[in-house]
């Protein structure tokens, strides 16, 4: 599959794909393709290939897990009511400030292979259950030690400004000043993360707020990313897109001139059905408006132990489908080519490119569109990562 050739998923019938020291060389039909001197040749016996999976929002690195609030949750408890009442984000927060390097790593890793194992090349992981300077730092160096030690590359996002800490209840803006300030100081000193995200909403930051942490980001030549409209809307998605943000993520909450403002910028929609789903939300995101306006959209799992305790891409394609009314083509599109739109990472992943990281799925399906029907099962034969 590569991109703009006019038909559905611009299938090749009958393609190869040529790489060399980790790059793709060539992609096109078997019939007419250049002569290379191939020092291994794999034979996919018509098998599909498509570009490796993105994964552009998740929470992989954290400690313990929330069962007991998803059991609360089931006898009525809201989301929020329990985010108030200091669990929440907030009992993550303390799983995870107490937990070590090698326990978080060991962790995430199980996490992460969840994910790799349905054909993940690329994946995106945020801090955001520190929430105080060591804590963040150590969320951020598990982050890039697994893509250090793990076959798959990983961006990260500096989330600092999650939630607002026991310490700091009732002085967000403090807080805020110390994310903006110290704390990503220290963040960027270790070059820890590719992007700053932060969580735009009633129970973490105003937009006030939000706009402070973008601007010190902004300074520091970091790409901002935001989580906005996810509970409600406080226009969120137009700031992010005004500061020239790549991405705004959730969006469930979104109106026409968040996604207006979204299309002027060219910032990616990134929407998350795992947690839709898991917090029982009824308000779909406004896709057919996205769609309209020409807002890319991108999916993920938004893996984390709160809203989204998903680790199965495959799943989110299933779900994007059938509770996003998406098409099977957009979803795909939605975990590839524009989850590397959403990560900055449009020139190096995301279609089957010449020039780009050799990162690739084969699947044993008959036509793509059972990427998304099936549920539960996992079809893919092969994952090749950076050519390997
Ligand atoms: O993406 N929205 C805020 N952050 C996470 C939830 C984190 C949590 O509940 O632990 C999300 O849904
Ligand atoms: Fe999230």
């Amino acid at each position: 599959m590569s991109p703009a050739l006019g038909v559905p998923y611009g299938a090749i019938a009958d393609g190869v794909i040529a790489a060399r020291a980790g790059r793709i060389l060539h992609v096109g039909p078997r019939a007419g393709a250049p002569a290379f001197a191939a020092a291994e040749i794999i034979d996919c016996e018509g098998r599909w290939i498509t570009p490796g999976l993105i994964d552009c929002h998740t929470h992989l690195v954290h400690g313990g897990d929330r069962a007991h609030e998803f059991e609360l949750r089931l006898e009525g408890a809201t989301y929020e009511e329990i985010a108030r009442a200091g669990g929440g984000i907030l009992s993550t927060v303390k799983a995870t400030r107490a937990a070590s390097e090698d326990a978080l790593f060991a962790s995430a890793g199980r996490r992460l292979a969840a994910l790799t194992a349905e054909g993940v090349t690329t994946v995106e992981i945020k801090s955001g259950y520190g929430l105080e300077q060591e804590a963040e730092l150590k969320q951020l160096r598990v982050a890039r030690r697994l893509g250090r030690e793990r076959p798959v590359t990983v961006r990260t996002s500096f989330l600092g400004a999650h939630a607002v800490p026991p310490e700091y209840q009732g002085r967000s803006g403090d807080y805020a000043a110390l994310v903006a300030g110290p704390m990503l100081d220290a963040v960027v000193a270790e070059g820890l993360a590719d992007a700053v995200d932060a969580f735009c909403e009633g129970i973490a930051f105003s937009p006030e707020e939000t706009r402070q942490v973008f601007e010190a980001a902004r300074a520091r030549g970091l790409a901002i990313k935001l989580h906005a409209e996810q509970l409600s809307n406080l226009h969120g998605a137009a700031l992010a897109a005004e500061m020239g943000a790549l991405s705004a993520d959730h969006l469930e909450y979104l109106d026409e001139a968040g996604v207006v403002a979204m299309a002027r910028a060219g910032t990616v929609a990134v929407v998350l059905p795992g947690a839709f789903y898991f917090l029982r939300e009824t308000k779909v995101p406004p896709i057919d408006l996205m769609r309209r306006h020409g807002v890319a959209i991108a999916l993920a799992t938004d893996a984390n132990p709160g809203s989204s305790p998903l680790t199965s891409p495959l799943l989110v394609l299933n779900m994007a489908c059938t509770l996003f009314r998406m098409t099977p083509e957009e979803a795909l599109a939605g975990l590839t080519r524009n989850a590397a739109s959403a990560l900055g990472l449009q020139d190096e992943t995301g279609t089957l490119e010449a020039g780009k990281s050799c990162d690739l799925a084969i699947w044993e399906i008959e036509r793509p569109a059972e990427l998304s029907y099936r549920i539960g099962f996992n079809p893919l034969h092969t994952r090749i990562w950076n050519g390997q």
